[in-house]
């Protein structure tokens, strides 16, 4: 979709649909819609629709009348909302061309760029691989409006949303047709395309590092594992930092021998989202560019209970020298991101965050509508709370005091790769913490927030694209 910029009045862009918002305390006038204020017709209720035809003294075709709630509750993570609803309501009637004035009292940069990514997001449809009925989408968006701060905002948005529809490309994919090493494959060329310096470790190469967790939950898979490692740096890094982001590549998850039951397992798929939303970050990063290096770790695997696949007991050593004993094959998250944890510390990074599909458990405790989010530092947890709050992507401190660790025990090992019934979204952040040390880190699991199951108005089916404009704040908002 291409993002236009146009100084006209509102009322004089040549347009298909001209969104406006409406407010429900605020009486909107313009546009006819006082007349159907007073009629009853609208309330300005959040993400109420009417649609108008050959309004007078408007150059547009149509005018979208679109009810934004409390103008004090307003704010850019419901603008996102607002437009992705307008915007796939009005693609269903072949519009092809869309403008929209923010309103004054919101119309500050993050207001901008919300509207754009509203656009791009709601635009977007998982359905590549559909060869009849392809759902019609949107041309063009206008932002009205003028000047460098504007322009620079909408490109911001532009950059954060198609970041996140890539995201949401790779989580799509089938596991068939994205195997680790394909997958691997896609990073390389983003990579190549926006300069970004791309090495991809391969089976050999985890061997000699130690990599015993990773390459345990490998051997199951006919398909090779890859680890995939993206760099970015500034051309002059202000400070010490170095982020690293680490997410989880599960190509497709059966459990392994603690194999799942076949009941919704097709959703499997999509257990590289937290992987996926860290070569999303990267491609956003590398046009953005922040101000400091910031590095992505990305272990791929394939969890398959073939002939050669690990088994419960199973006893394997990770990079940082610790033992597990593998109690349950399922838990194989956990296994993986033990060294590339160990492996992210190794290169360097001071700061650490990991995104994960890591457990059920998170669904419980959390629904659909929060990340949950761990931490063992203050101050990375409220810089990351502090980003998500800014993009509306919702997150929820979890615990991780120290005596949870007790959870993990192992008669044989020096952890065990499950805790007990209770708790388990905390047991597995608790094994995570044991990979991190002492670099500040921070781990979201996603697994209740990376797919939608059911469309929303604003939202298509199925992958998400989080926590991709998160992490993307916190690198370009670093201070020391
Ligand atoms: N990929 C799953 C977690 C998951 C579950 C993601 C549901 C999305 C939706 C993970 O590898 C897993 O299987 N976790 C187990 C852990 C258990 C064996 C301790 C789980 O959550 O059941
Ligand atoms: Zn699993
Ligand atoms: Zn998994």
């Amino acid at each position: 979709m291409q993002i236009l910029t146009d100084k006209m009045p509102a009322s004089q862009v040549q347009t298909d649909a001209l969104i406006v918002p409406v407010f429900e305390d605020a009486k909107e006038t313009r546009f006819g819609a006082g007349d159907l204020a007073e009629a009853g017709e609208i309330a300005g209720k959040s993400l109420e629709l009417t649609l108008l035809h050959h309004v007078p003294g408007v150059a547009a075709t149509r005018v979208l009348l679109a009810g934004a709630g409390k103008a004090d509750k307003f704010t850019s993570a419901e603008l996102r909302k607002l437009v992705a609803a307008a915007v796939r309501f009005l693609r269903g009637k072949s519009v092809k061309k869309v403008a929209f004035e923010p309103d004054a009292a919101h119309a500050g940069p993050d207001f901008v760029s919300a509207a754009v990514e509203g656009a791009i997001l709601g635009n977007y449809e998982p359905d590549r691989l559909k060869t009849a009925d392809p759902k019609k989408s949107l041309e063009e968006f206008t932002v009205v409006g003028s000047g460098q701060e504007l322009e620079t905002a909408a490109r911001r948005g532009q950059i954060l949303a198609e970041a996140q529809n890539f995201t949401r490309d790779l989580v799509n994919e089938p596991a068939n047709l994205l195997p680790p090493l394909k997958l691997a494959a896609s990073a390389r060329q983003m990579a190549e395309q926006y300069k970004l310096d791309c090495e991809v470790l391969e089976q050999s190469q985890m061997q000699a590092l130690g990599m015993g967790a990773l390459l345990g939950v490998a051997q199951g898979s006919a398909e090779p594992p890859a680890l995939i490692v993206l760099r970015y740096r500034p051309e002059q890094a202000g400070s010490h930092a170095h982020l690293g982001l680490v997410g989880k590549g599960v190509t497709f998850d059966t459990g392994g021998i603690s194999i799942k039951p076949s009941e919704g397992m097709e959703k499997m798929k999509y257990d590289m989202a937290g992987g996926a939303a860290m070569i999303g970050a990267m491609r956003a990063l590398a046009q953005l560019k922040p101000p400091i290096p910031v590095t992505a770790f990305i272990p791929c695997v394939e969890n398959m209970p073939g002939s050669r696949a690990q088994r419960p007991g199973d006893i394997v050593t990770a990079m940082s020298g610790k033992t597990i004993e593998v109690l349950n094959t399922d838990a194989e998250g956990r296994l993986i991101l033990a060294d590339a944890l160990a492996y992210a510390r190794q290169q360097g990074c001071t700061h650490l965050v990991d995104a994960a599909t890591l457990t059920g458990a998170i669904v419980v405790a959390l629904g659909h509508l929060n990340v949950g989010l761990f931490a063992n530092d203050d101050g990375m947890r409220d810089r990351v709370l502090h980003a998500a709050k800014a993009e509306g992507e919702r997150m929820w401190p979890m615990p991780l005091d120290d005596d949870y660790k007790e959870y993990l025990k192992s008669a044989f090992a020096d952890l065990g790769n499950i805790g007990g019934r209770w708790g388990g979204a905390i047991t597995a952040a608790m094994f995570l913490k044991e990979f991190a040390g002492e670099t500040p880190w921070v781990h979201l699991d996603i697994a209740g927030t990376a797919w939608l199951d059911d469309a929303k108005p604003f939202l298509a089916k199925g992958p998400t694209g989080l926590p991709v404009r998160t992490l993307v704040r916190l690198a370009m908002e670093w201070k020391d």
